[in-house]
């Protein structure tokens, strides 16, 4: 055995590699760290849900025992994982079509309404065409892999999701990095590349998954153009919800149009499950063939792709529920940096809570969730582990009572835990919204 890995409980000493051992040992050896580590550090992992992801949900705990809690650990940001019209259209699919595709799309896998909701997300990005694939993970390492190879650049923002770097890796061409959202630095990666690198690719997230900020995407997209690069963006946090009308980064940022590739998720706003990319029609035609993650891999149930043609058509007309969304982040986000916490540079529905602290931060989260407050728990690899968290997520039918209760509770547990500084100040959540203005049309 080459350290005693269990004083640490770092899931990066469990990574595969070296060559020493049976490719087993080590998980002979990650057993026995969990198994020796505080109950804490573990136990809000893998909690279930005995209802629909909505506001307000029964949760079971690790010990059996289960509870109500405000729910602000999810991505359906907009609720539409229960809206009646999007519910009852999946219902009438599945009675039409089945549960299931029983083939990849290009054999038996595409129906009617799989063909509908690609039309549907090219005309809410004003593209040629769009092609929907399982899930945003595999659109990500789909779209990179069919587009690079060996001898391309791909340059990515620091913070993208791991699902683009896992496509960059699978691709074989070269990956560089620029600094988080600076553009100063993207310019210098940029200059360095030889005149003979043809193959430019440059990538970043909409809305960042783990900080809710956002990259200055007008700006990307001029040094693009100078830097005879393409660029792509990962849209899964931005659809339905950033942009004057919803429609995401571009429209946010004046660029509708001027993205050469845009990718998303149908997991968050759109409540459900699946991946697409959006672009010129030979591009789409381009990926059906070489996309490894589209040719090889079953598409959709049609229920599935039946709730998110509702989904589209409520986003597109934006009736989705998106001022109230903003009322509610806006509302959280006032209370929260009143209390003095650390909500970072967040411009969407995510809100990190940066602790800094795993241990601490492992019983706040817990606690938290015992008092009925749901968030997700956020460390490394996701983030460094000197900047851990605790990410809130809005979403629109959370009432301004349950925001309440859930800021008082992270105002006592803060403070308790030395995350805030004593006392804190509830007083005046509800005052002019200064983030609403660049969001709302
Ligand atoms: C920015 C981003 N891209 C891609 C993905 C992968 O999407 P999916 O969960 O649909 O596979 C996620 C999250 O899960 C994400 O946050």
């Amino acid at each position: 055995m080459k350290t005693d890995r269990r004083q640490e409980c770092h899931f990066e000493d469990f990574i595969a590699g070296g060559g020493e051992f049976d490719i087993f040992h080590k998980i002979a050896e990650i057993d026995a760290a969990l198994w020796a580590s505080p109950q804490a550090c573990l136990d809000g992992l893998g909690v279930q849900l005995l209802g629909a992801a909505t506001h307000s949900v029964e949760v079971k705990e690790a010990d059996g025992q289960s509870h109500n809690v405000i729910m602000l650990g999810s991505n359906s940001y907009l609720s539409l994982t229960t809206h009646p019209a999007v519910v009852a259209a999946s219902k009438r699919a599945c009675d039409k079509y089945g549960y299931g595709m029983g083939a990849v799309s290009l054999y038996a896998g595409t129906t009617d309404l799989h063909r509908e909701l690609e039309v549907l997300i090219a005309q809410l990005y004003e593209t040629e065409d769009a092609i929907i694939f399982p899930c945003g993970y595999s659109a990500n390492v789909g779209v990179i892999s069919a587009l690079c190879g060996p001898g391309d650049v791909v340059i990515n923002d620091a913070a993208n999701h791991a699902s683009i770097f896992d496509g960059c890796r699978l691709s074989g061409a070269e990956i560089k990095v620029f600094l988080h959202r600076n553009m100063k630095h993207l310019e210098k990666v940029l200059k360095r590349l030889p005149a003979s690198q043809m193959g430019r690719l440059i990538i970043t997230d909409g809305v960042f998954s783990m900080d809710g900020d956002v990259p200055p995407l007008d700006r990307m997209v001029e040094l693009a153009k100078e830097y005879d690069a393409r660029l792509m963006i990962d849209d899964a946090h931005a659809v339905g919800v950033t942009g004057a009308t919803g429609k995401g980064t571009a429209e946010q940022f004046g660029c509708v149009g001027k993205v050469d590739v845009t990718m998303g998720t149908l997991s968050k706003a759109p409540a459900a499950i699946g991946g697409y990319c959006a672009g010129s029609a030979s591009l789409v035609r381009y990926l059906r063939y070489y996309a490894r993650t589209y040719f090889f891999s079953t598409s959709l149930p049609a229920p599935v792709v039946a709730g998110l043609i509702e989904v589209f058509k409520l986003i597109l007309a934006d009736r989705a529920g998106r001022a109230e969304l903003w009322n509610n982040i806006t509302y959280m986000l006032k209370g929260l940096k009143e209390l003095g916490f650390d909500t970072g540079d967040t411009a969407s529905a995510i809100i990190p809570i940066i602790v800094g602290d795993e241990e601490k931060l492992a019983r706040f989260h817990n606690e938290l969730r015992r008092r009925g407050v749901f968030t997700n728990l956020v460390t490394y690899p996701a983030v460094r582990r000197k900047e851990c968290r605790v990410r809130v997520s809005m979403m629109n039918t959370l009432t301004r009572d349950e925001m309440d209760v859930a800021l008082n509770i992270l105002a006592e547990l803060g403070e308790k835990y030395g995350i805030i500084p004593a006392p804190a100040n509830t007083a005046g959540l509800s005052d002019e919204p200064e983030l609403l203005k660049a969001n709302v049309g």
